[in-house]
């Protein structure tokens, strides 16, 4: 299934600014190099890469570190309406499970456009995260 509601301008300019943003990243330890776009309610776009640390843990993945900023820009009424991640490696990079229940939270519609086994996918959120948690 394909969701309808992105135009092809935007899911165009959003796969272009995820792979700008890959050669941004900060991975020394993985050099898994990843780069995430989000288009907001609004119209934004902002982009975020992957930060890693000497203490493997504290590593904040691309789509989070682009929500953040987008949180940031716009205040905490920012929700997303696409987002798009890419990586530097040939093969499938989809959202880890922390990021999308991230997603979630802020776009429980939002469109996920990710390199899947047989090229590039788009599904909704919560067809990669069903039964995301809430509080309510
Ligand atoms: N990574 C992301 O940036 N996004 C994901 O959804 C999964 C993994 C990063 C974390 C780490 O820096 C590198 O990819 C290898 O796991």
């Amino acid at each position: 299934m394909t969701p309808s509601s992105l135009s092809e301008k935007e899911r165009a300019l959003l796969l272009a600014k995820a792979r700008e943003a890959v050669s941004r990243a900060y991975a020394p330890y993985s050099h898994f190099r990843v780069g995430a776009a989000v288009l907001t309610e609004k119209g934004d776009i902002f982009t975020g890469v992957n930060v890693e640390n000497a203490s493997y843990g504290l590593t904040v993945c691309a789509e989070r570190a682009a929500i953040f900023t987008a949180v940031a820009q716009e205040g905490p009424e920012m929700r997303l309406k696409a987002l798009a991640v890419v990586s530097d490696h040939p093969g499938p990079s989809s959202p880890c499970g922390a990021c999308r229940q991230v997603i979630w939270e802020f776009g429980p519609e939002a469109i996920i456009i990710f390199p899947g086994k047989d090229g590039l996918e788009e599904v909704s959120i919560t067809r990669l995260l069903p039964g995301a948690f809430s509080l309510g």
